[in-house]
């Protein structure tokens, strides 16, 4: 974390997780225990038709909520999808784009592209993901296969609009599996994350930027996670589901920093 120059984030990816009802008896107690003084942005990021129940338990808080995925286009005959404008009109300030579940259901480097535009155009901030696979990391190409997910999924992103974007390394070997990546791991690519913004736009901007890193983040490892110059929050899958769980990787990013 850097709090000096960026935003600290912590944001729960519910997934295909929790009912509307359930989204209510969660916020409630997740409310009850949320510290009152916090240095970091808190976001829970879940199912479409959670939201109402999200934004209308978090109204009177800082706790942003966010969609999980988003049609890039604006409207029209595309059954089952979801634009900006309806995620914005819903209360939503963020939402995820190109989660790597969503790239393994065919979504690609183009199609995040068009999604972040459409959020930035929307006023959504984006949350946009990267990762590489097991295979892809034992190769040693993770800087590669990186550096060309962020240059894809930036493209035509205007230099005044970049700091919008939080940017999610999520080594897909890490989600969901229990194995985390080291916090030295972790800070090594979001730290070249970091590079290519510094070459794509300029040394301001990338400092400006909030990345988090993404995969089997708990109460237990975020705290290493985030002493992390480079690693500005985390983007929390199961972890974000349990109102104490959550609420302690949030304590953890309200260390002191340098
Ligand atoms: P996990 O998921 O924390 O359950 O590994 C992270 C994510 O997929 O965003």
């Amino acid at each position: 974390m850097n709090r000096k120059y960026r935003k600290t984030i912590i944001a729960g990816n519910w997934k295909m997780n929790k009912t509307p009802s359930e989204t209510k008896e969660f916020m409630t107690t997740f409310k009850s225990i949320l510290p009152k003084g916090r240095w970091c942005d808190v976001v829970f990021c879940v199912p479409a038709v959670c939201i109402p129940a999200a934004v209308r338990a978090m109204r009177e808080t800082r706790v942003g909520i966010g969609g999980e995925n988003m049609n890039a286009n604006a409207s029209g005959a595309y059954t089952g999808e979801i634009a900006a404008n309806m995620l914005v009109d819903a209360g939503c300030k963020y939402v995820i784009i190109g989660h790597s579940e969503r790239r393994a259901m065919g979504e690609t480097d183009a199609d995040v592209n068009a999604k972040v535009l459409a959020a930035l155009e929307a006023g959504l901030t984006p949350i946009m993901c990267c990762g590489e696979s097991l295979e892809q990391r034992e190769a040693g190409i993770t800087e590669e296969w990186i550096t060309m997910q962020i240059k894809a999924g930036l493209l035509n992103v205007p230099e005044d609009k970049i700091r919008k974007v939080i940017i999610a390394y999520e080594p897909i070997w890490a989600i969901g599996t229990g194995r985390t990546a080291t916090p030295e791991q972790a800070e090594e690519v979001c730290e070249s994350i970091r590079t290519v913004i510094r070459k794509l736009y300029s040394s301001k901007n990338a400092r400006a930027i909030s990345i988090l890193y993404g995969g089997s983040m708990n109460e237990k490892n975020a705290f290493e996670l985030l002493a992390q110059p480079d690693i500005d929050g985390g983007l929390i899958g199961g972890a974000s589901l349990v109102p104490e769980k959550f609420v302690q990787i949030i304590e953890a990013a309200n260390q002191p920093t340098a």
